[in-house]
C-alpha cells in the first residue's frame, strides 16, 4: 500500500497508508484531518487544493487541460504543483506539501480552528 506523507506549512507531518487507485489526495487529506483547502468541494473549479508533490509525481495521473487552467489561478505555481482533488493516488509513495494558500483557505473554511 502506498504511503502518503503530508507536510503542511506549519511543519506538521501526517503519514498515512492508503489503498492504491481509490481516492484522490483531497479525499485522503479530509479523511485524516490534514488541512487542505477545498473551496469548490473537489470539482476542479478553484485552486484551493494546490499542493506541491515533492516525491512520486510521475505516479499520478496526467494533468488535464481543466486542471492546468485552474492551477493557473494558483499562487506560486511550480513544475511539481498539482490540485489535490485531481490526483488519484497510484502505487507509489508520495510526499505532498500543502501550500500556504491551501492552508489559508482551510482556515477560512474552519475559522474556529484559528489560534
Ligand atoms: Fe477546488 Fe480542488 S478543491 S479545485
Amino acid at each position: 500500500m502506498p504511503k502518503i506523507t503530508f507536510i503542511d506549512p506549519e511543519g506538521t507531518r501526517t503519514e498515512v497508508e492508503v489503498r492504491p487507485r481509490q481516492d484522490d489526495l483531497l479525499e485522503i487529506a479530509e479523511e485524516h484531518g490534514v488541512k487542505m483547502g477545498s473551496a469548490c468541494g473537489g470539482v476542479c473549479a478553484c485552486s484551493s487544493c494546490h499542493v506541491y508533490v515533492r516525491q512520486g509525481l510521475s505516479s499520478l495521473p496526467e494533468m488535464t487541460d481543466k486542471e492546468e487552467d485552474r492551477l493557473d489561478m494558483g499562487f506560486d505555481v511550480r513544475p511539481y504543483s498539482r490540485l489535490g482533488c485531481q490526483c488519484v493516488v497510484g502505487e507509489q509513495d508520495l510526499v505532498v506539501e500543502i501550500t500556504h494558500e491551501s492552508l489559508q483557505v482551510w482556515f477560512n473554511e474552519h475559522p474556529d480552528q484559528r489560534r
